[in-house]
């Protein structure tokens, strides 16, 4: 006899190649260290992001996303997809994490969106990236003092085992954080929206099954 589990949660975790890594350090070295590209934060925390301003449109996304190519696929291939799918990307932006810099609870639930990916462009010293799913359900398992007696496969914090140049992609609705830059040098990453639908032709198909 045993416990089964089920409805795993997920992330899709890969390094990008050094060639990858290297292209993207010469797409984006002139601009993401210069602060005047940022604004402030339109969210409740205080790192600075190119998020929806001028700015962001002079950054090299496009070419960021032929870089980040190989993974998309490997993460919609190792999904295992019923359909026929397509990839419509969406928002990118860049974040930047001065010491002291964190970013509050939130998740990317937005319309045509429900894959969101984060890039780790510059971690200095290969610190903590601060990258922290948080987990809502568990507070249900802690009030009914579950979680308090037995050895339970799930935490309120899950923190990814990721460093720079590494790529993760996961569900939009997924609720994460950013915890505070202790370094003394910029932590910067980039983030980005996917939207993964049918392919056309997948869409038109007759759904009515047919009889044998
Ligand atoms: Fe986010």
């Amino acid at each position: 006899m045993t416990v089964e589990m089920f409805c795993p949660r997920w992330y899709y975790h890969s390094t990008l190649s050094e060639e990858y890594q290297d292209q993207i350090k010469r797409l984006f070295e002139s601009k993401v260290y210069d602060d005047s590209i940022y604004t402030e934060s339109p969210w409740d925390c205080n790192c600075l992001t190119t998020f929806q301003s001028k700015t962001n449109m002079e950054l090299a996304w496009n070419d960021w996303l032929e870089c980040l190519r190989l993974s998309i696929d490997d993460a919609l291939d190792k999904l295992k997809p019923t359909v026929d799918v397509e990839v419509i990307p969406q928002d990118a932006w860049a974040n930047k994490y001065n010491k002291g810099h964190f970013q509050e609870y939130h998740t990317h639930e937005v319309p045509y969106c429900n894959l969101s990916m984060v890039y780790m462009y510059d971690i200095p010293d290969n610190d903590d990236v601060g990258f922290r799913f948080w987990y809502d359900d568990h507070s249900k398992y802690k009030k009914s003092g579950l979680a308090h007696i037995f050895d339970l496969p799930c935490s309120p914090v899950i923190i990814p085992k990721v460093k720079q140049g590494d790529i993760m992609i996961f569900p939009s609705h997924y609720a994460h954080y950013v915890s505070p830059n202790k370094n003394d040098k910029p932590r910067i990453t980039f983030s980005g929206n996917l939207f993964v639908v049918p392919t056309k032709e997948e869409s038109q198909r007759d759904p009515t099954p047919t009889r044998p």
